[in-house]
């Protein structure tokens, strides 16, 4: 059976590398795209790929008026929220490539995913090399009780921290906090220096040209000290295949989930 999916975000970095993936399959198929700019639009004369046979709407709410299946969510975090409540109300399963989305807004949307039993699969980085760190760090932190993490990213990234620095504090916190030797009240001098906390983690965002997407962890203990790093290339193929996983997977779950290994068999 062909999967329908509604892309909010086609025509961007991301997206566009994601719709071209899709055009290559035969059991997927986009039936809608969202896009302000190129809207009234054929997303395959946009992208200049003819087997993609669909309109673009500047509205997530007039593109979910085409039945589909999986809504992808792939924009910018001030609609991202509104574009997946509307999706849930209209019955579709939903895949969160969008970063910038704080827990509160995770909190909303896992009850209306609970409310309209459907799955939604939010994953800060589809990258398997970030999955992997995310496994191993959730190992190093049940043996050491304090880290740090520093997220990279080119110098006009509007959200920060990032969605993969987000996710990686978020399922740490489900471990145990992060332990401090000195309390951030007791710091002398600046105590932004020290970064930002952020579900038990302390977070440091670097924002400059020449970096792409990285992420780091780094856990200490006494005369010893592990790193953990993602870098990213320049191309966007890393996330489209994490994503098309993401898209055969999500009809399997019913409220959300954080992460691409709640569908990867990483035992
Ligand atoms: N999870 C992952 O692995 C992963 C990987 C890459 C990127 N991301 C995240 O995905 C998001 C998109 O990244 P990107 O680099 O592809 O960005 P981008 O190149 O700027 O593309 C954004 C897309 O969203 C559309 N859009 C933006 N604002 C909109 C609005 N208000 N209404 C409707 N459409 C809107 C844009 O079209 P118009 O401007 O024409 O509306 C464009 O199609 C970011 O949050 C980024 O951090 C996540």
């Amino acid at each position: 059976m062909t999967i329908r999916i509604c892309i909010a975000g086609a025509t961007g970095w991301a997206g566009s590398a994601l719709a071209r993936g899709i055009a290559q399959l035969d059991d997927m198929a986009i039936v809608a795209a969202v896009s302000r700019t190129h809207a009234g639009r054929m997303l395959g004369d946009v992208l200049a790929e003819p087997r993609l046979n669909c309109p673009v709407y500047a509205t997530a709410l007039e593109a979910l008026a085409h039945p589909c299946d999986v809504f992808f969510e792939f924009t910018k975090p001030e609609v991202a929220k509104s574009n997946v409540l509307a999706a849930l109300q209209h019955g579709t399963h939903v895949v969160i490539g969008t970063s910038g989305l704080t827990d509160a807004d995770y909190a909303e949307i896992a009850e209306a995913a609970e409310g309209h039993q459907r799955g939604v699969l939010a994953v800060g980085n589809f990258a398997l090399t970030v999955v992997l760190l995310q496994k191993f760090a959730e190992i190093a932190a049940r043996y050491i009780p304090q880290w740090e993490i520093i997220d990279y990213a080119h110098a006009d990234k509007v959200d920060a921290p990032s969605g993969t620095a987000r996710e990686l504090a978020y399922r740490l916190s489900q471990v145990r906090p992060s332990e401090l030797s000195v309390p951030l009240d007791q710091t002398q001098g600046l105590v932004e220096t020290r970064g930002a906390r952020l579900t038990g983690s302390q977070i440091h965002s670097v924002r400059l040209p020449g970096y792409t997407i990285s992420a780091e962890i780094i856990f200490g203990l006494p005369d010893q000290k592990l790193t953990l790093r993602h870098d990213s290339g320049s191309s966007a193929q890393p996330y489209v295949d994490g994503a098309l996983l993401a898209i055969r997977k999500v009809n399997t779950l019913v409220g959300l989930q954080r992460g691409l290994d709640h569908v990867l068999d990483l035992t």
